[in-house]
């Protein structure tokens, strides 16, 4: 709290001093991005997704620069160094760079970030008190922070597990290379199959990174390692990935046949070049480019343009040359929020499939649409030709068609071994971070999706036990009594009556067996 008093003292008497001098502001938008380059407080520890966020912003701003017609904007990056400290320092460096007196837009237009909420709060009491907007990634009610929502993983899930349920494969290896600790999108992903398979009720076999062996079957999270595809022989991969890694795939020399599911836009060009030059690393090693994080820079290209659009609508009704009042600001950034938050909701995600055989190119199979978690496959047309079936084409291309298995139904250790595995596997690595589902949360699910298994098993033989001897045995008084308003009593009274609308009900011994067969596939139908 003392801090806090201090940091906003500090404010006005900056304030205070320049006031009254009047400086020529920038003619560019400046956006000040606060995020953890390092992540830990003495702040020695360079973070991936750090390095490739400030490197992303810096080629977005050119971009922006290179086509608007309008404003150009300057991004200034601050490190947080993730701690709370780190971000009201982080916070006031940016204040101070950007001229205490230029502080509205449309020279100063507000700052993204920092990334948690809590220093994104602390930062704000900080902040609000100029009126400065934040676009932040969590909700918020304070009236300059402004959430921006973050796409979510869930898309790939359903994407994969759609191709998984039309390979028709009842058990797979999962391979999640989880040994770099800021890969927790990674490992999100991983749990969130595993998790919605298991649902599925198929059987999910956890590699182990010691573990040499592999089933035919595999599902890979993220971009595969370079010796990964000479270890599995005749296998059929899934790789699922944000990123775009058709080129690392492309040249690979496997046996085994790669199925490539990844997000079907395209990453910003350059990008890649320059996170792994970026100045931040040490001499002489080139950095680390992590495909999976993408969605962060999808978030921070957003954040991005909700600041440009706003400007620009404020431009084109009226000349931007003088200053504005930073409420009206507040409000249109708020308003262009908004809409942009609604519409990222409805919009759906595609994903793309290709296919590399053997000996063969990556050749494109089709897409997959996810929409509101329903998703939808749809095949690339093999020939132009073929007019007629243009509305619903379920012509599975014949590539795909070969990798369709009739697989044995065999799930031998599955459920509890891997689990255990797994759990193990977790061990060595507690101390990753996961940020969107904890250990203690993803155990009770695991729990729940179990017990609702057994349970769901219990109540069956239950019913179909009910049904027996209702239908077999006389039906005690008291019995019926009780039974009376429930359904399977009145299968059993449907009986009695034989007029009600089915047509000639068996009455005699030997089919009664029949009957009563019939009877106990729907009810166990019905409550597996
Ligand atoms: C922006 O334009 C400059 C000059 O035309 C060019 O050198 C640069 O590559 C462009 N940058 C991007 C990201 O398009
Ligand atoms: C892999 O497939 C090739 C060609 O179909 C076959 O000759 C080879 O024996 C297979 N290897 C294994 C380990 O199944
Ligand atoms: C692929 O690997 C096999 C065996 O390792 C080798 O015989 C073959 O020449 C390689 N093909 C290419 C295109 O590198």
């Amino acid at each position: 709290m003392e801090k806090f008093r201090q940091c906003v003292i500090v404010c006005v008497i900056i304030a205070a001093c320049t006031c009254g001098v009047r400086t020529e502001c920038e003619s560019r938008g400046r956006i000040s991005l606060l995020t953890s380059i390092h992540d830990d407080a003495p702040c020695k520890k360079l973070s991936t997704k750090g390095v490739l966020l400030y490197e992303a912003a810096k080629l977005l701003a050119e971009v922006h620069n290179n086509k608007t017609n309008t404003i150009d904007i300057d991004i200034a990056v601050f490190d947080t160094c993730g701690s709370i400290t780190g971000a009201l320092k982080a916070a006031m460096k940016a204040l101070v760079s950007a001229d205490i007196n230029c502080l509205q837009a449309p020279h100063y237009l507000g700052i993204i970030g920092p990334d948690t909420s809590t220093n994104a709060e602390a930062v704000h009491k900080v902040t609000s008190v100029l009126k400065i907007p934040h676009i932040v990634r969590k909700a918020s009610n304070a009236p300059y922070l402004h959430q921006l929502i973050h796409e979510s993983d869930s898309y790939l899930v359903q994407g994969a597990l759609k191709i998984i349920e039309k390979l028709k494969w009842k058990s797979f290896t999962l391979v999640a290379d989880v040994e770099e600790e800021s890969d927790d999108d990674v490992q999100n992903i991983a749990k969130k199959l595993t998790m919605a398979a298991i649902a599925k009720n198929l059987c999910v076999i956890v590699h182990d990174a010691d573990d040499e062996e592999f089933t035919s079957h595999i599902v890979h999270i993220g971009q595969p390692d370079e010796g990964f595809f000479s270890k599995p022989v005749n296998a059929t991969i899934i790789v699922v990935s944000e990123g775009n890694l058709e080129e690392h795939l492309s040249g690979v020399n496997t046996s085994n046949t790669i199925l490539l599911l990844e997000d079907t836009r395209d990453e910003l060009p350059g990008l890649e070049g320059k996170v792994e030059r970026s100045k931040w690393w040490p001499e002489d090693t080139n950095g680390k480019y992590d495909a999976e994080e993408l969605r962060e820079v999808r978030w921070l290209e957003d954040a991005i343009e909700v600041y440009t659009k706003a400007l620009d609508s404020v431009c084109k009704k009226k000349k931007c040359k003088s200053s504005m009042n930073a409420v009206d600001w507040n409000n249109v950034l708020a308003n262009v929020l908004a809409a942009h938050n609604t519409q990222s909701q409805e919009t759906s995600q595609s994903l793309d499939l290709s296919i590399k055989s053997k000996t063969s190119k990556l050749e494109n199979l089709g897409s997959v649409t996810v929409k509101k978690n329903a998703a939808k496959i749809h095949w690339a047309e093999e020939d132009e030709d073929d007019e007629q079936d243009d509305a619903e084409n379920d012509d599975v291309p014949e590539a795909f068609e070969k990798l369709i298995s009739e697989e044995k139904g065999k799930r031998t250790g599955c459920a509890t071994k891997e689990m255990k595995m797994l759990h193990e596997d977790e061990q060595d690595t507690t101390h990753v971070l996961v940020s969107e589902m904890d250990d203690n949360e993803w155990w009770t699910m695991v729990g729940t999706v179990s017990g609702v298994g057994v349970a769901m098993f219990v109540v069956g033989i239950l019913a179909v036990y009910v049904v027996y001897t209702n239908i077999r045995g006389p039906v005690p008084k008291n019995k019926s009594r009780i039974d009376r308003d429930t359904s399977l009593r009145r299968a059993g009274s449907d009986r009695e009556l034989p007029t009600s609308g089915r047509t000639a009900r068996p009455t005699r011994g030997p089919q009664r067996r029949d009957s009563n067969r019939s009877i106990r596939s729907n009810i166990s139908e019905k409550s597996v």
